[in-house]
């Protein structure tokens, strides 16, 4: 198995540049010997350049965008392009994120434009997926998320696919302080590397990158983590504090 162990912060709508720039000079400094995972920071658009020449001499730390526009250029305003990103070396953008469903109305057909041209110039999608609490109770939420990665990812090649990093992130747990339990986060990522072998190939499903989402905190990684189809996390609030992100990460 092959697949790589990954942690990544997502800064949402957080930080003035100023502790933006401290805060990834911190993580910079405490996981620059980690070795056998990568740690990914995905800061607001103002700190991109800055966050990705501080990690440029890394080999285990990567930039992240948290959203793209699916064309090279054009009267998009407000919007940035894969091109843009990829001339201050941002290696990674994370597409599909609930809140970018939600309140910016991006539906499957667009994340699917968007993980094409993420792709097309050779950077890497990490693609978000996850249920409602209404659908969660409604005990369909394996179905629904095995659509929202069939409708945005599985049009592509083995090949391309396998660039893909999947972070399963259940919205009732987003921000809520509530967690999914080890089970069921590992029941869902156990679910969907069924889904995407049965889609390309055990191989391709055994070196797809799952990571689970949604109230990570350094009290729980680590049972989140030992879980066998779980290969780290996207962290929302606690990537923001350089002591707890570099936790989570050590929890890995
Ligand atoms: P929290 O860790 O704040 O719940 O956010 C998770 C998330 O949305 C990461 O993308």
């Amino acid at each position: 198995m092959t697949r790589k162990k990954i942690v990544a912060g997502n800064w949402k709508m957080n930080l003035d540049y100023q502790s933006g720039i401290k805060l990834a000079k911190k993580v910079r400094a405490a996981a620059s010997s980690a070795s056998d995972k990568l740690v990914i920071m995905a800061p607001p658009a103002i700190h991109l350049k800055s966050v990705a020449d501080l990690l440029s001499d890394s080999k285990y730390l990567y930039c992240a965008a948290q959203n793209c526009h699916s064309e090279d250029s054009g009267a998009y305003t407000g919007e940035l392009s894969v091109p843009m990103l990829k001339s201050i070396k941002v290696d990674y953008v994370i597409l599909g994120h609930s809140e970018r469903r939600a309140y910016f109305a991006e539906s499957s057909e667009m994340l699917k434009a968007k993980v094409d041209q993420v792709l097309a110039h050779g950077l890497k999608p990490i693609f978000c997926c996850g249920e409602s609490l209404a659908i969660r109770q409604s005990g369909m939420q394996n179905d629904y998320v095995a659509n929202q990665i069939a409708q945005s990812l599985f049009h592509l090649s083995a090949k391309e696919f396998g660039k893909v990093v999947i972070a399963y992130e259940p919205i009732w747990a987003i921000g809520t302080g509530e967690t999914a339990s080890p089970e069921q986060a590992q029941n869902m990522h156990a679910s969907l590397r069924k889904l995407i072998a049965s889609k390309y190939s055990k191989a391709v499903a055994e070196n797809c990158s799952i990571l689970y989402g949604g109230s990570v905190k350094p009290q729980n990684a680590s049972a989140l983590f030992s879980q066998p189809d779980v290969d780290g996390g996207l962290v929302g609030g606690a990537s923001l504090k350089a002591e707890d992100f570099c936790k989570i990460a050590d929890a890995m």
